[in-house]
């Protein structure tokens, strides 16, 4: 399977797969929940679900609508008060998520691509730091 195959499987499926994700989150990195007070966390979850089509749209076909998109949303990170040091804590949650939801699919070649998918995606949200994007 390949990482674009792999968010067909999550759009696919009927669960929200990240709605543990946040959980594991919080017990590794309690410091991060602050952020989250008062927010639907079930919500919050399914928007990182399909924000992740986007993750991928983008490491895949380069689209200028998914660079625009990320940056905006890094933008509101940043609004938000999210350091950039909380990127990478979420990056392992999630790609711990990722391999829990995909289980013996998750193979090397999958686990680097999403890697690869994520690292992109923080640095073009984290150039939306730097300038204000708006839709
Ligand atoms: C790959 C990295 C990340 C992605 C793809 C991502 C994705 C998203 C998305 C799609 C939303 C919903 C945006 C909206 O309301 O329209 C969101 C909100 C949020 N994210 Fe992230 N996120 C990332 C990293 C982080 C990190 C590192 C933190 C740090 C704790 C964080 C904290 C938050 C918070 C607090 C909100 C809610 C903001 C609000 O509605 O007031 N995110 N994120």
């Amino acid at each position: 399977m390949d990482i674009s195959a792999s968010v067909v499987a999550l759009m696919g499926s009927k669960g929200c797969v990240v709605e543990h994700f946040y959980d594991r989150l919080f017990s590794q990195h309690p410091e991060l929940q602050r952020h989250f007070e008062n927010l639907d966390m079930r919500v919050q979850a399914s928007m990182l679900t399909v924000a992740l089509a986007s993750v991928e749209a983008y490491y895949s076909q380069r689209f200028p609508a998914t660079e625009h998109y990320l940056k905006v949303l890094g933008h509101r990170h940043f609004h938000e008060g999210v350091q950039l040091d909380d990127y990478p804590k979420f990056q392992t949650a999630l790609v711990e998520t990722l391999e829990e939801f995909f289980g013996d699919e998750w193979q090397p070649d999958l686990a680097r691509q999403w890697s690869e998918a994520l690292e992109l995606a923080i640095k073009t949200m984290q150039e939306g730091y730097q300038q204000t994007y708006t839709l």
